[in-house]
């Protein structure tokens, strides 16, 4: 049977025993160790997508991502705080519905992290050539800022230069060992939230204000039409991306005092709080710009990172539009005049970004790691470097792969892509939390979903709702993604499978002890 393989929760949390955690994480450091994944290119940069695809819409699809980030995070709490290893949804999947889930859900990790990283790096991208390298005068040309025009970047582009070298030196960072400190955290997330609320402060009070910009409200409805990923919802789809990372947060349970109180706190504080702040950045950048979108003939959204939108752009009458910005929160305030600040607010995201990337690449890593190790990866990627004592295999292959596809690919779609990923493994995990409440209801919970019959559907239905309003693009990505992961798995991974071939193997962490079980022991 394929579906037979489900990995005995006691094996994987002897593993968690061992490393047993001090417990010393409070609500607040949980907070800021949240809004610091969370907070990157989502509101640095794909706002001004998102305005592409809902004009002032953007502010709803903002509420409507959140609330679908919420409900999952609560899912993510539950599980987190009662299977605190490494590997989150892919873990949590293959304790609950077995090996062939756990495979579909870690391959689709895959989307999550890897691709999201690329997001981040073109992101950062933007804001580097307009504020450093624009500081100084220096112009790059177009066929070394963009990804080509075939995969719908800006017009002339060839390859994206900065995005490319900034994820390969993260990539470094990794390799030799670079972790991020609670203390760095703290710092950067009080340079992103200063900047976030300098920027609402001056927008929202600036004179240039107007409400009318607001008008139309929804100039591509609430729903845009199937596969066009515009309207409010396909907005809020996109926008889901300024969420991704508080699976940070829960996986951090195992390490919370009182989990079940801190653990909820952590992840609805800073998802509630992130949603607050987007809401009145939307809001001060279209208050004061005007957020409307750039129509085609039949006055419909042109698709943002498109041929087409990157000509209407270059256009004299579009060369202060938001939806034509790559750093649109500066862009805001230099053309109101505050163009110090401006560039203070670029310089954040300069500063904020790479330590999102990181996080993301070291998530992916993981991932592999734990998959490697569970003998479904070839072995010699979870191989450890004799000195740094970092999986240095499996982090070049990923960060070269990251860098590949910040080079040649446009934000929107990177984060679409990713997005759909993230979305099935939000699903798959909303799915798990309720299979294990039936098949183990009598295992400690350190956190219990409140009203889970109802929380975890909603989970599921919001992530389908939020799937099926991506571009179609986006949408087929995932399906021909997971045919390939399943042409990988049968022709290789499920006959090398620890657990198919009787051991049961918990690695917790890189550098960590290693339990190994038999599946079943001698009496
Ligand atoms: N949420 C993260 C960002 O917006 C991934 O950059």
């Amino acid at each position: 049977m394929i579906l037979d393989r489900v990995k005995p929760l006691d094996a994987i949390l002897a593993a968690a025993e061992k490393k047993s955690l001090k417990r010393s994480l409070g609500w607040f450091q949980l907070t800021l160790l949240g809004i610091g994944c969370v907070i990157g290119t989502g509101i640095f940069v794909l706002t001004a997508v998102g305005a592409q695809k809902a004009g002032p819409g953007l502010m709803v699809a903002f509420a409507i991502a959140g609330l679908v980030c919420i409900v999952a995070a609560l899912c993510y709490a539950e599980i987190a705080a009662m299977i605190p290893v490494a590997g989150s949804a892919y873990t949590y999947s293959y304790a609950s519905m077995g090996e062939f889930f756990a495979w579909t859900v870690g391959w689709a990790l895959i989307m999550e992290y890897a691709i999201a990283a690329s997001a981040v790096s073109v992101g950062w991208s933007g804001y580097f050539s307009g504020t450093i390298l624009g500081g100084l005068g220096i112009h790059l040309p177009s066929w070394l800022s963009a990804g080509p025009l075939a995969f719908g970047g800006a017009e002339g582009g060839l390859i994206n230069l900065p995005a490319l070298l900034i994820a390969l030196l993260v990539t470094w960072l990794l390799v030799i060992g670079t972790s991020e400190s609670a203390k760095v955290n703290a710092v950067l997330v009080l340079i992103k939230v200063t900047a976030l609320t300098a920027f609402v402060a001056l927008t929202l009070l600036s004179a240039d204000f107007d409400v009318e910009k607001f008008n139309p409200f929804l100039p591509a409805g609430i729903f845009g039409g199937w596969g066009t990923g515009v309207g409010a919802v396909g907005a809020a789809a996109t926008m889901f991306f300024a969420y991704v990372g508080f699976d940070a947060v829960s996986t951090a349970a195992e390490e919370t005092k009182d989990p079940q109180r801190n653990v909820p706190i952590g992840l609805i504080g800073s998802l509630l709080f992130c949603t607050v702040f987007y809401i009145l950045v939307a809001a001060g950048a279209i208050g004061t710009l005007g957020g409307q979108p750039i129509l085609d003939a039949m006055g419909f959204p042109l698709e943002a990172g498109s041929q087409e939108l990157a000509r209407q752009c270059a256009m004299p009458q579009y060369s202060e539009a938001l939806v034509c910005s790559n750093e649109p929160l500066a862009h805001v305030l230099k053309v109101l005049g505050f163009s110090w600040i401006g560039n203070a607010v670029g310089l954040a995201a300069i500063l904020a970004l790479p330590s999102v990337i990181l996080v993301l690449i070291f998530g992916q890593t993981r991932i592999f790691f734990v998959m490697s190790r569970d003998g479904l990866l070839p072995d010699r990627l979870s191989t450890v470097h004799p000195k740094y004592r970092t999986p240095h295999i499996v982090t070049i292959i990923t960060g070269v792969a990251v860098a590949i596809a910040a080079a040649f690919f446009p934000v929107g779609r990177l984060a679409d892509i990713s997005n759909a990923g993230t979305l099935y493994a939000f699903l798959m995990v909303a799915i798990a939390v309720l299979v294990l409440r039936v098949k183990d209801p009598e295992r400690q919970r350190h956190f219990r979903v409140p009203l889970v019959w109802l929380v975890a559907p909603l989970t599921v239905l919001g992530c389908i709702l939020l799937f099926f309003n991506l571009p179609s693009a986006a949408m087929l990505f995932l399906p021909g993604w997971g045919i390939l992961g399943l042409v990988v798995y049968f022709g290789y991974s499920r006959s090398r499978s620890h657990l198919g071939r009787g051991i049961v193997e918990v690695v917790d962490d890189v550098a960590g002890e290693e339990t190994m079980m038999p599946l079943h022991p001698p009496e």
